[in-house]
């Protein structure tokens, strides 16, 4: 297979038109059969149920070229089951588990052109999404609705890949609570883009996002769940029913868990216990994990031991760890590794 000559290493984080997407609409009560198509645009109703109340959700998955040459993804039936979750709360029919599979497989196969090498720096990244498309005006679920998968080959989520970056602590909410911070609606991003605007323009590269009721747990990022070190190596990560359950993060425990052999605690953390820890870091698909070298508040600054040129040991041994199960450099637990064929 021939590869699209693109400049691998340099690319970002980006949109990258590929060959083919995945289709499927629902009507009268069931999906179709589904279809790739070259066709990369959406000709919509005015009045869509996604244009007039957002209702709308997202998956975000990547396919990586192994050491040894082959094409796999990582965990498609957790995106499938989240996106599931997702559809039922936003009142919108899940599309089918096994085929949400099945499509990934299709979709990357059809664009193995655009899959990274090896080596590269660079994954593909894969975008399944679901909308209502039929026109609704009083508030109320659409009863038609679109799923789709693109792919785009991207690389690090932060500019400077694996270097340590700066965040603040928002004095916006991302989730309320009882709300849909657990899923993975449009919505969710849409509340976070004043806030990341602002951080930006700030100078800082991402939001650590605290409870919205009591404002002194920490939560989450726009785009990442959090993993913190202690000074004695446990592996900590936020608890809360307001945050996105990451599938890289539960990943990352398990590694941490039973391949690492460190402690690991899933509970509430304290945003005033975050200067106690020896390690920060951000963890997603976009994100792999990205270590956190500082983080600035109203009232100080918070810097981590390993300083800004280098992630912390333990986030290094995690990072090495779970990109290795990915890239095929190292055994997967069981079901991890989905071989795109
Ligand atoms: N939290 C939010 C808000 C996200 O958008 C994402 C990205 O998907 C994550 C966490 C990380 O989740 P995952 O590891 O499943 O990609
Ligand atoms: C992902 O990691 O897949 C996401 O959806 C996060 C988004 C900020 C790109």
């Amino acid at each position: 297979m021939e590869k699209k000559n693109i400049d691998w290493a340099s690319i970002g984080f980006g949109y990258v038109k590929t060959d083919k997407r995945y289709v499927s609409n629902f009507k009268n009560g069931a999906w179709d059969e589904g279809t790739l198509t070259e066709d990369d645009t959406v000709v919509l109703s005015e009045c869509a149920g996604v244009l007039q109340y957002a209702q709308t959700c997202f998956e975000g998955l990547k396919a990586y070229t192994t050491e040894d040459g082959r094409i796999v993804c990582f965990r498609p039936d957790l995106n499938a089951k989240r996106m599931t979750d997702s559809a039922l709360r936003l009142e919108m029919p899940a599309f089918p588990e096994d085929r949400f599979v099945e499509a990934v497989k299709a979709v990357v196969k059809a664009n193995e052109a655009y899959v990274p090498p090896y080596g590269s720096g660079a994954t593909l990244y894969i975008r399944p999404y679901m909308f209502g498309t039929n026109p609704v005006i009083g508030v109320k679920p659409a009863n038609e609705y679109q799923f789709r998968i693109f792919t785009t080959p991207v690389g690090p989520y932060f500019k400077g890949g694996a270097k340590p970056i700066t965040i603040t602590v928002s004095d916006f909410d991302r989730a309320a609570p009882h709300g849909t911070g657990h899923i993975k609606a449009g919505l969710n991003y849409a509340m976070s883009l004043h806030a990341i605007v602002t951080a930006h323009a700030n100078g800082f590269a991402e939001n650590m996002y605290l409870d919205a009721a009591t404002r002194t747990k920490v939560e989450e990022t726009g785009g990442a769940n959090f993993i913190f070190v202690t000074k004695d190596g446990t592996v900590v990560t936020p608890k809360s029913d307001s945050i996105l359950p990451s599938i890289t993060r539960r990943s990352i425990m398990y590694v941490a868990e039973h391949i690492l052999g460190f402690k690991v605690e899933h509970r509430e953390v304290m945003f005033d216990e975050v200067k106690d820890f020896a390690e920060c870091g951000l963890c997603g698909t976009a994100a792999v994990i990205s270590p956190v070298g500082r983080i600035v508040y109203k009232d100080g600054v918070i810097e981590f031991p390993a300083g800004m040129e280098e992630m912390g040991p333990v986030t290094k041994k995690l990072y090495d760890t779970l990109t290795g199960i990915q890239m095929g450099r190292m055994e997967a637990p069981e079901g991890w590794i989905c071989e795109i064929g």
